[in-house]
């Protein structure tokens, strides 16, 4: 949080019409407690209507992953992760006694790849996976490999080897791959270049979370990547799942398991409750996929340096910064990434010299002091606010499935990297439940996850070879 003291400091010296811009920015990006409740209230309705046969905004996917971890699974297993930035592709070898090894190497995407063609995204992955295959196993392989494939958009699955993409998120727009299986995409562009890999489950990041953490922590009571996009994945009672009623196989039992990928990212996608502003509204309707992702839009990494630029440009608009600067570069959609908020909160130089050199390199302009210290309140504010709303999924999922405590694995960069993020998080939910214990005895908390997308999906990789083993289903029928 931000200190009272810290904050009359920051704004000490800012003229008074700025500053009275700056009190409105507060107010307009503070949300109370009360409003963290209210949100939280709603929240659980979506998941349960998600889960119901009309569905609602939440897509609530069953994720077909039937068993909850022993921490006893063992084998070999590739696992592959298309991320923001990076392919990673990771050997893992499961070791049972809740142990793993895993030999990962990165390929970072091509600059475009968001608007790449679907023929380049599948060779990228296959070239990818051929390099990295012909490296650890020159001499290859007997038979093929099982690969777990984190697919991080939202993907029905009527299996657990099929993954049909709903829509795009993270400003990810590549044509040809929408209401289409992504497996076989994958699994043909291996088979063209031999390489002898079988994609045996589809894994949405936040599966891989809760499953390679539940593999480490039987507290685990869900999964949640705050990154540049944002979900969250927990395990319902198959017989919880109206939607599901009569498609699920007699060998699956009502009281068993079923994890959930929620894709919580698309929250009131209908513009109910969540405290919306003019900024908020700019970035959806410039985005590739307009009315989607609304509470995702608010509180991810990939946007929380677009809402500074926004804000910082209306401010210029009404001729408060940025006199006589050139702003042409200023203009340039998503032009800050999460690294300009994060390096302006840190940065506690008395002239916020940090600040400076930053916008210089990144947009050729020179802030005054002044609007350096806008930019770090704007930050501030844009930050709490993204942290204060995040945990409005963990609470309504807790209260939905009644847990009084929870270790509630995350991963992802802004929560790995985001200074305060974890902290701002914490008093969030302290707000929505009102404990009044010492915060290290907080009954329901955020932990560090496990190695989703790695460990995850081999664990799911392997817990899938055992129930097909066993002529289980993974499935619909
Ligand atoms: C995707 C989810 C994913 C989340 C975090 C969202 O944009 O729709 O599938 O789990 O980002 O990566």
């Amino acid at each position: 949080m931000v200190s009272d003291t810290d904050r009359a400091a920051l704004l000490e010296g800012i003229d008074a019409d700025l500053l009275q811009e700056i009190h409105q920015y507060e107010k307009l990006l503070t949300v109370s407690g009360e409003k963290l409740k209210s949100i939280t209230k709603h929240f659980i309705d979506e998941l349960e209507k998600g889960l119901s046969v009309e569905g609602g905004n939440i897509p609530m996917i069953p994720g077909w992953v039937l068993d909850f971890p022993t921490g006893q699974e063992t084998g070999h297993f590739l696992a592959i992760d298309l991320g923001g930035t990076n392919l990673r592709v990771v050997a893992v070898e499961l070791l049972g006694n809740s142990k793993f090894n895993t030999v990962q190497h990165k390929y970072s995407l091509p600059d475009d790849i968001r608007t790449a063609t679907s023929e380049e995204l599948w060779s990228f992955i296959a070239d990818s996976l051929k390099k990295f295959v012909d490296e650890r196993f020159p001499n290859g392989v007997n038979e093929p490999l099982p690969l777990g494939f984190t697919f991080s958009y939202p993907a029905s699955q009527n299996a657990i080897n099929e993954g049909i993409l709903q829509r795009w998120t993270k400003g990810y727009d590549i044509d040809g791959v929408e209401g289409k299986n992504v497996v076989p995409m994958l699994q043909d562009a291996l088979a063209e270049r031999n390489i002898p890999i079988d994609v045996v489950a589809l894994i949405n990041d936040t599966t891989g979370t809760l499953v390679a953490s539940a593999y480490a922590d039987p507290e685990t009571k869900m999964g949640l990547i705050f990154g540049t996009g944002c979900n969250g994945a927990y395990f319902e009672r198959a017989g919880s799942i109206p939607k599901l009623n009569g498609l699920y196989a007699d060998d699956i039992d009502e009281d068993g398991l079923m994890a959930i990928n929620c894709e919580y990212g698309a929250f009131d996608n209908e513009h109910f409750c969540l405290p919306r502003t003019k900024y908020d509204v700019q970035i959806d309707e410039e985005s590739p996929r307009p009315d989607q992702q609304s509470y995702e839009k608010m509180i991810a990494g990939y946007y929380l340096g677009e809402l500074i630029r926004l804000m910082l440009l209306d401010l210029y608009e009404k001729g408060l910064i940025l006199k006589n600067q050139d702003i042409t570069l200023l203009k340039k959609s998503f032009l800050f990434d999460t690294s300009v908020p994060a390096i302006s909160e840190v940065d506690t130089s008395d002239d916020l010299i940090e600040i400076f050199k930053m916008f210089k390199e990144l947009s050729n302009i020179e802030l005054n002091l002044q609007e350096r210290k806008l930019v770090k309140r704007l930050s501030q504010l844009v930050a709490i606010r993204a942290s204060r709303l995040s945990v409005c999924g963990i609470a309504a999922i807790c209260q939905k499935r009644g847990y009084k405590t929870a270790h509630c694995a995350a991963d992802g960069s802004v929560y790995n990297k985001y200074p305060g993020f974890k902290e701002r998080a914490a008093q969030g939910l302290r707000d929505i439940f009102e404990w009044e214990c010492d915060p290290k005895d907080d009954p329901i908390v955020i932990v560090h996850a496990e190695d989703g997308s790695g460990a995850g999906a081999a664990i799911i990789a392997a817990l899938t070879k055992n129930r097909l083993a066993k002529g289980l289903s993974v499935g619909t029928k």
